[in-house]
């Protein structure tokens, strides 16, 4: 058969709001025309994000009446302890409540002000947890990365040679770490190579400089190994993983992705000492390390997710998913980020919308007309989420404008894929009145949660 079906069935439903234009237009406004203070519940179709935003399974659901909330040793932190032990191969294992938690007590532990954190492209709390320690988070993305239309398999890799270039310049001491983001959510959901991997490991191994990978979607990068890489087609995705991991001296992990869990993350290092004061903060501000911020409940969720993301069935069917919207609107001519990604479409809002200038931002013009053309909620990764101030206070846009339509896992079906079609057919037929944004509002970090909007005219 031809058609590639979603694996599961539905046990449970959960009812859409079905909205007027006109409600949707007064719904923006009354959010300052930023899509992450609008109600949930007013959006039809939720793609601001693939995080903690997945359906768990019977299997995870019936985990979760197997959740031991034993303060310390519980056998739920035993059954979390194995599944990360047995994808990852490290030693050490902190659970914490989410990602950024992991981040931040790597961070915390590791930088001092002015040390420098090469990675292929840090998301932007990775970013910001760098930054305010003083150190600077530099993205050396390989050069295909920046040509969104190349048919390049491994966008996501790293330049390697960049990275000699920083240890030369910069000096190995000045390094504490380096990381790779597999895969590279703000690249485009690009894959990272398991040749790339390995040439980064060596380079670093020469410096003596560790090596942490942000494990994030480390079973749909696995599966783009499998299919794209030489050597893989007919290895297990959990051997793809585990090689993958071999190469790293630590890992940080949000398993609100590929733990198909709804909250969640990890730690995990080699390093003994590093490990002792990892698990010190993490008592000071987790809990203590065999729950981390996670109830036992959370942690039997986890620990069945994190195996059934690598199931070979699922991680085709998402794939197909991505691929098919990749294909249709490429055949209505929407630029977008090619190849198909892992985990998200990303519209590439600077050729959508030529005219427009980057700081008039472009990518929330396609972000607000997606949800008030459908109640579609997508996210800008532009130069609203990654632009910067320079030296002088002015500021600087990022290279790319995209909008990224992230797939939460296991929730939508054909039928939504479909209209989602009709709805970003209908914003690029009319692309020309969408207007320019300014901003009114701003905090100085992780600006574009609260930020306040005004439509230019
Ligand atoms: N690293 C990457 C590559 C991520 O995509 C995220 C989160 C994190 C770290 C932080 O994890 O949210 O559990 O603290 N990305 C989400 C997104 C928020 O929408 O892409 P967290």
């Amino acid at each position: 058969m031809h058609t590639i079906i979603e694996p599961f069935r539905i046990k449970m439903t959960e009812p859409l709001k079905i909205t007027s234009r006109d409600d949707r237009v007064a719904a923006l406004a009354a959010a300052h025309h930023n899509v992450f203070l609008l109600d949930a519940e007013d959006c039809c179709i939720d793609l601001l994000t693939d995080s903690g935003t997945g359906a768990m399974s019977t299997e995870q659901w019936a985990a979760l009446m197997l959740g031991d909330e034993s303060y310390a040793g519980s056998r739920s932190w035993k059954r979390f302890k194995a599944s990360v032990t047995e994808i990852t191969g490290m030693p050490h294992v902190l659970p914490t409540h989410q990602g950024r938690a992991a981040e931040a007590i790597l961070a915390e532990c590791v930088l001092n002000p002015g040390d420098i954190v090469p990675n292929n492209s840090h998301f932007d709390t990775t970013r910001a947890n760098i930054e305010y320690r003083g150190a600077v988070a530099l993205n050396l993305p390989c050069l295909e990365a920046f040509d969104t239309q190349a048919e390049a398999p491994f966008k996501g890799n790293m330049d390697v040679d960049a990275l000699r270039a920083c240890i030369a310049e910069h000096g190995a001491d000045k390094i504490p770490f380096a990381m790779m983001t597999v895969t590279n959510n703000t690249g485009g959901g690009q894959p990272v190579s398991m040749a790339n991997l390995r040439e980064v490991k060596s380079v670093l191994a020469e410096h003596d400089i560790p090596f942490i990978i942000d494990a994030c979607r480390y079973a749909e990068n696995a599966y783009f190994v499998r299919e794209r890489e030489e050597g893989y087609s007919d290895r297990p995705l959990i051997q793809i993983a585990q090689e993958m991991f071999a190469l790293a001296d630590g890992a940080t992990m949000s398993c609100k992705k590929d733990g198909l869990a709804n909250i969640g993350g990890f730690l995990v290092c080699r390093n003994d000492a590093w490990a002792e004061q990892f698990r010190n903060l993490l008592i000071l501000r987790e809990g203590f390390p065999t729950y981390g911020g996670l109830a036992g409940r959370d942690l039997e969720a986890i620990a069945v997710g994190l195996r059934e993301a690598l199931d070979y069935d699922y991680q085709v069917y998402r794939h197909a998913t991505v691929e098919y919207m990749v294909r249709r609107l490429t055949a209505i001519g929407v630029p977008m980020v090619r190849p198909a990604g892992g985990h998200a479409v990303f519209l590439d809002a600077r050729q959508m919308l030529p005219a427009m200038e980057p700081l008039q931002y472009p990518g929330i013009g396609v972000v607000n007309a997606l949800y008030v053309a459908g109640g579609v909620r997508a996210v800008e990764l532009g130069s609203v989420m990654f632009g910067h101030f320079d030296d002088k206070g002015v500021e600087q846009p990022a290279p790319l404008e995209l909008v990224r339509l992230a797939f939460p896992r296991r929730v939508y079906t054909q039928s939504h894929f479909d209209y989602l079609i009709e709805v970003i057919e209908q914003v690029w037929r009319e692309r020309d009145a969408i207007p320019g944004h300014r901003i009114t509002f701003q905090p100085s970090l992780l600006r574009h949660f609260p930020c306040h909007f005004e439509l230019l005219k």
